[in-house]
């Protein structure tokens, strides 16, 4: 049994999901095309063929959803607001029936105890703007400054946890470098312009939000990895620098002052396309970063590869998930005291950890995930270690409160605490997710006990 005692008495116990791998709906209301629907319309790019646009029909099923959060004993949820739900042409007027659906959600949430954490933006950039030109352009980070301004002043009176943007990297090259995921390119150029854009937008955001509300809790969310040379050959000693800084170092740096990391602006070789005064936007003060882990990374040298030029290792015979991710909580804790020691992150939220694995409903009716559980379980011993290193963890948000759509895979992988049946939509806490509610009251005896 993993001793959590460590965990401070006001750690967040939260969920996650995103609009677009759960809500459905996708035309409902006066929503438009995202970049996520033309993207998993597009034959091949999505195992199976799958769309969102049914998912787990959280539009229309929140409320029994939230019964669910509230089963488990949440303090936190972690969900995203979908921009052309918002404002269906990108910019312009405001859809209210949008706007809509967010606000009874949020009311509902507030009412039941458990505290909202909005992320604005999660990959799904209206078409609209796509069809503009998209992140490569400076003009959708001005117009996502707008949306940030549109959602902070409808929800900031009663939403105080504000993420800008989730996971950048995967927006700007897994999106535009390795095409993987929406929109699809595979060009550096773009790539780099992307990120900085993304960037861009995150400072914009801040200063809209802040603007809106004096009491708003900002941050932003990054997947960091730890990258760790294969062999000590100095190619691969270099090829992990490298790869450190294109997944962590180029995402961190600017948002805490440092710039972009000079090494990778010439691995890439790209012309950043900054004005003056974003760098000093960029790195507005945050109150809390948000960091999602899965895995570490055994990197070696790639010279013919792509930028920048450095490829994940497979190496055998290690724990892995569905997702055939390496299971290694160690990893979360190093990159907990990371942010501390080295970035002095204010206040870190797990804002997203979790597994895939194939899970079957049972005969008995139930959903037995024994290998999620232990997951879990480990990756919170990990966060209350680095706790009683005296770093600032604040809260973890499992990724993910039910299965949903996971993107280019399409509905195949299960990262849920509980279990959704597609075909009827219906619901199965699995033990993973009872094991997580038996933690969370734990841990409030344990505070109740402690004062
Ligand atoms: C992260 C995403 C999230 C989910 C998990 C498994 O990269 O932020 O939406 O798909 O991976």
């Amino acid at each position: 049994m993993n001793d959590l005692s460590a965990l401070p008495a006001d750690f967040v116990w939260g969920a996650a999901t995103s609009a677009y791998q759960i809500e459905g709906a996708v035309d409902e209301d006066g929503r438009t095309p995202s970049i996520w629907d033309t993207f998993s319309h597009t034959p091949g790019m999505v195992d199976n063929g799958d769309t969102g646009d049914t998912a787990c029909d959280h539009y229309h099923r929140w409320p029994e959803d939230l019964e669910l959060m509230k089963s488990l004993g949440l303090d936190g949820y972690r969900f995203s607001i979908a921009w052309p739900r918002v404002l269906p042409q990108g910019s312009g007027p405001v859809n209210p029936a949008g706007l809509a659906f967010y606000d009874r959600l949020v009311d509902s949430l507030l009412e039941a105890g458990i505290t909202p954490n909005a992320t604005i933006y999660h990959w799904d950039l209206p078409q609209a703007l796509q069809d503009k030109g998209g992140w490569p352009e400076r003009e959708t980070a001005e117009r996502y400054g707008e949306y940030a301004a549109v959602v902070a002043g409808a929800l900031g009176d009663r939403v105080k946890d504000w993420a800008t943007f989730n996971e950048p990297l995967c927006s700007a090259w897994i999106g535009h470098l390795e095409g993987r995921m929406a929109p699809g390119w595979t060009d550096l150029t773009a790539a780099v312009r992307t990120s900085v854009h993304l960037h861009v937008g995150h400072g914009l955001a801040v200063q809209a939000l802040r603007a809106a509300h004096s009491d708003l809790r900002i941050g932003i969310v990054n997947n960091l990895s730890p990258c760790v040379p294969a062999t000590d050959r100095e190619e691969d000693v270099a090829a992990a620098r490298r790869a450190d800084g294109h997944t962590n170092r180029w995402w961190l740096d600017p948002v805490f002052g440092r710039g972009y990391p000079q090494d990778m602006v010439e691995v890439y070789g790209v012309d950043l396309p900054l004005k003056d005064g974003d760098l000093e936007s960029i790195s507005a003060p945050l109150d809390w970063v948000g960091l999602n882990y899965y895995f570490p990374q055994t990197i070696v040298d790639d010279p013919t590869g792509p930028a920048p030029y450095a490829k994940m290792a497979y190496l055998p015979d290690l724990p892995r998930t569905a997702m055939d991710w390496e299971v290694n909580a160690d990893g979360l804790e190093q990159l907990l005291v990371r942010l501390h020691e080295e970035y002095a992150a204010p206040r870190i939220l797990i804002t997203e950890n979790g597994s895939s694995y194939r899970d079957v409903v049972g005969p008995d009716g139930q959903v037995h995930d024994p290998e999620r559980t232990q997951y879990l379980e480990d990756h919170l011993a990990a966060c209350a270690r680095a706790a009683e290193r005296g770093v600032p963890v604040g809260g973890y948000y499992c990724w993910s409160l039910m299965d949903n759509f996971e993107w280019a895979y399409g509905y195949d992988k299960r990262f849920g605490l509980v279990h959704v049946d597609y075909d009827t939509q219906k619901r199965t806490v699995k033990t993973s997710g009872r094991r997580y509610a038996d933690l969370i009251a734990a841990h409030r005896r344990r505070v109740r006990r402690a004062a």
